[in-house]
This record gives structure tokens, C-alpha cells and sequence, in this order.
């Protein structure tokens, strides 16, 4: 670039000397033709020293321009080649910058993406740990010593409930008395509760239903007055068939009878107790007279 400032100021120069003479040239010509019309008219045609000079003047400037645009040529050559490199250049920057761009888009992309992956996992890895603390809280809860799913929990817990099946009731909820006699058995109804776990005892119906298959512990208790011919006296059923019967009869004290068995029930079997027929029970608020059932074990 230097070079061709440096030329072209070079060039300029020239251009104005030879400008600059030709004016003086032309001035002297002027004057010279007015001589030279003179001189003509006197001496014919002459060369004065002044057109001499100029005349040689621009015989060396000439050469010099040529050179001069020669070498803006070959510079201006060797510009468009270094302009055409630094075209190629650029755009192969731009080119390669487009793809950092295209790069790092993708890399954004992918960033999000992992960061979604990442938040998902995040999510995954809570539900995780809570199932996790599940299972400990369930294993826990049976010793530690098996392993257990939700469902399997869930289904010993049942059973545990199921297992807690426990009753007591005495036959007045209030007051003092005989019940009976009555010639046909009849069912008694306990209706003063002491327990009843699972509520499997009805107190309005003295029925007890069997919730799970296992074996029942019942155990019947009873009072009566003494009398010469009126006995005391209970019968157990289990589903319409007597079972075990507590009597007594004294007429000369109070009588205790009682008397206990264990039954396997299937779901659904019913217990309860009759009265003896033509006896009678005595209950009051000391509650002699029970009827007792407990599950022992599910089978
Ligand atoms: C508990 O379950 C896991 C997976 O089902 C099993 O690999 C492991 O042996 C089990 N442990 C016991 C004590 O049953
Ligand atoms: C009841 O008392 C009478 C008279 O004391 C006696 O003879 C009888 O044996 C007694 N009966 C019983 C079952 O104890």
C-alpha cells in the first residue's frame, strides 16, 4: 500500500512538472511564435534554445510514467491477488465460524437435553429411596428377617388385624334377675359388653360370627339360685348344633356351672348359647353370667 501511495504521489509529481512545462512550453510558444513569426519573416525557420530545452524535457518524463504505471500495474496485480487470498481467507473464517456456531448450538441442545435427563433421573432416584425406605419401615416392622413387597405388607398387616378377635359380654346390660325358665331352648343375649375386638359379637342378637378359619376358644360362665326343681342350665351351638352344656341344679345354694371348648370355625360359622329348657340363669351388675370367645389361631 505504501509502495503505490508512494508511486502514485510519484506519478502526480510527474504529471504536474510536464503539466507545469507544458504551460511554459505553451507560454514560450506563444511568445516564441511571435518571435518566431519574426524570425521566420526574418530568418526562416529556426530552433530557439528555450523550445530545445523543453522539448528534451518530455522526452525524459515519458519513459518515467510508463514505468511508473508498469509498476501500479504489477502492485495492483500483487493487491487483487493478496485481496483475493484475504476473500478466501474471510469466508473460510466465516465458514468455519458458522460452524462453531452450528457447534455450539448443538452443544446447547444436548445440554438441555441432559439437564432434562438429569432432573428425570433426580425424580426416578427420589421415588427410589422412598420405595426404599418402604421396604426398610416393612422389614423393620417383621424383625428384619424376610423380605417383603407393598402388597405383601399389606396383606400381613390384614392378617394381624384379622388375628385380633377377642369378646366378653354378661347377660344384663343393667339391672338384676333370673332369665326363664322357658320349655324351649332359648337363645340368651349378652348384652352387657366387656370386650369386643373386631366386633365379630352381635349384643343384639348374641350370635358370634367367625371371621377367618381357625380354632375358638369359648368359655361359658353361669349363676343360678338354688331351687328344688328348677335347674341352671346353658347350651353352646355352633350353626344349629349343641356343642357343650353347663347345668346344675341344688336347692340348697347357688349354683355355678361352667364349662369351656376350643372349635375350628370356618369364615362364617356362628356360635352362640340357649337356655336350658325349664332351667334359668341369674345375672346383676357383677356380671356372673358370661360368654367368652377368642380366635387362638387362623388355620
Ligand atoms: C430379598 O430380595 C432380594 C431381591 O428380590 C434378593 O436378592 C435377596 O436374596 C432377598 N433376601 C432375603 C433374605 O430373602
Ligand atoms: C339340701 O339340704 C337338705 C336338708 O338339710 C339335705 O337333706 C340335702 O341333702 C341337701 N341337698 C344337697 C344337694 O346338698
Amino acid at each position: 500500500m505504501k509502495t503505490c501511495g508512494a508511486l502514485l504521489v510519484l506519478l502526480c509529481c510527474c504529471l504536474a512538472e510536464t503539466q507545469l512545462r507544458g504551460e511554459t512550453i505553451s507560454e514560450n510558444d506563444i511568445t516564441h511564435q511571435g518571435r518566431y513569426g519574426e524570425a521566420q519573416r526574418r530568418n526562416g525557420p529556426a530552433h530557439t534554445p528555450e523550445a530545445t530545452a523543453a522539448a528534451s524535457t518530455q522526452q525524459t518524463c515519458q519513459p518515467d510514467i510508463h514505468t511508473v504505471l508498469r509498476e501500479m500495474n504489477a502492485v495492483l496485480a500483487e493487491q487483487r491477488v493478496t485481496l483475493m487470498y484475504t476473500k478466501t481467507q474471510m469466508e473460510a473464517m466465516e465458514t468455519r465460524m458458522r460452524a462453531n456456531e452450528n457447534k455450539a448450538e448443538t452443544m446447547e441442545t444436548r445440554l438441555t437435553a441432559s439437564e432434562k435427563t438429569l432432573e428425570e433421573q433426580r425424580v426416578v432416584n427420589k421415588e427410589m429411596k422412598e420405595k426404599l425406605e418402604e421396604q426398610a419401615a416393612a422389614v423393620r416392622a417383621v424383625g428384619g428377617s424376610v423380605n417383603l413387597t407393598g402388597s405383601q405388607v399389606e396383606e400381613l398387616r390384614r392378617e394381624r388385624e384379622e388375628r385380633r378377635v377377642s369378646f366378653s359380654a354378661s347377660l344384663l346390660a343393667s339391672g338384676h334377675g333370673n332369665t326363664g325358665p322357658f320349655s324351649a331352648p332359648t337363645t340368651l343375649v349378652y348384652r352387657h359388653i366387656i370386650t369386643n375386638i373386631g366386633n365379630h359379637y352381635n349384643p343384639n342378637t348374641g350370635i358370634f360370627t367367625a371371621p377367618v378359619r381357625g380354632v375358638y376358644h369359648f368359655v361359658l360362665f353361669v349363676i343360678g339360685e338354688e331351687h328344688a326343681s328348677t335347674p341352671t342350665g346353658i347350651i353352646l351351638y355352633k350353626n344349629g348344633e349343641h356343642v357343650i352344656i353347663a347345668y346344675q341344679r341344688n336347692p340348697n345354694q347357688t349354683v355355678t356351672p361352667a364349662n369351656a371348648a376350643s372349635l375350628l370355625l370356618e369364615v362364617g360359622d356362628v356360635v352362640y348359647v340357649k337356655l336350658y329348657p325349664n332351667a334359668w340363669v341369674y345375672d346383676n351388675q357383677n356380671h356372673y353370667t358370661t360368654f367368652s370367645g377368642h380366635l387362638l389361631f387362623p388355620m
